[in-house]
């Protein structure tokens, strides 16, 4: 009796419970915007420290929407996770990330202007199909 005990005292180790996935919503309004709006900022970078931020951001991002891809803990995140279309935007955003970060890389303002314009349609037109009320905001 006192084996038993012991032994399912002993089953009961404190493994702590996997952290909740954020929210898509969360992803959305934490990471996504204000790494979006370090790319849309940008005016003159100089010095590679300058180039480094809008680099760190890209990476940000494509990490980000790469998250999305799996759901998350809103209601409704995994059901969209699920739509070939939505995966079809996050597509989108990884395409014209990559090319801002090959724009950062060169030190192609220009190319990075371009890039910046890629990013920003996925954004209305994902929110056009998935979360219509935003797509009207200006971010
Ligand atoms: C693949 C689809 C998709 C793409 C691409 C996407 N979003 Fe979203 N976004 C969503 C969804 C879905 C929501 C709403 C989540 C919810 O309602 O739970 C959302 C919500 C938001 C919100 C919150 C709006 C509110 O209602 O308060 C912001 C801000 C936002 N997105 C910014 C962006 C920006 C900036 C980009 C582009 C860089 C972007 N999103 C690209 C799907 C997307």
């Amino acid at each position: 009796m006192s084996t038993g005990l012991m032994a399912c005292t002993a089953d009961e180790p404190a493994e702590p419970p996997p952290p909740p996935k954020p929210s898509i919503m969360v992803l959305m309004t934490d990471t996504i915007t204000p790494a979006s709006d370090i790319i849309w900022g940008v005016e003159d970078p100089q010095a590679d420290e300058e180039w480094q931020v809008l680099d760190d951001a890209a990476v940000t991002l494509m990490e980000t929407f790469a998250a999305t891809r799996n759901g998350g803990g809103g209601p409704n995140d995994d059901g969209w996770a699920d739509e070939a279309k939505f995966q079809a935007y996050i597509d989108q955003e990884v395409v014209a990330l990559k090319q801002a970060r090959a724009a950062i890389a060169a030190r192609d303002l220009d190319g990075l202007f371009d890039a910046g314009g890629e990013l920003y349609t996925p954004c209305e037109e994902c929110h056009i199909d998935y979360n219509p009320g935003v797509a009207e905001e200006p971010y």
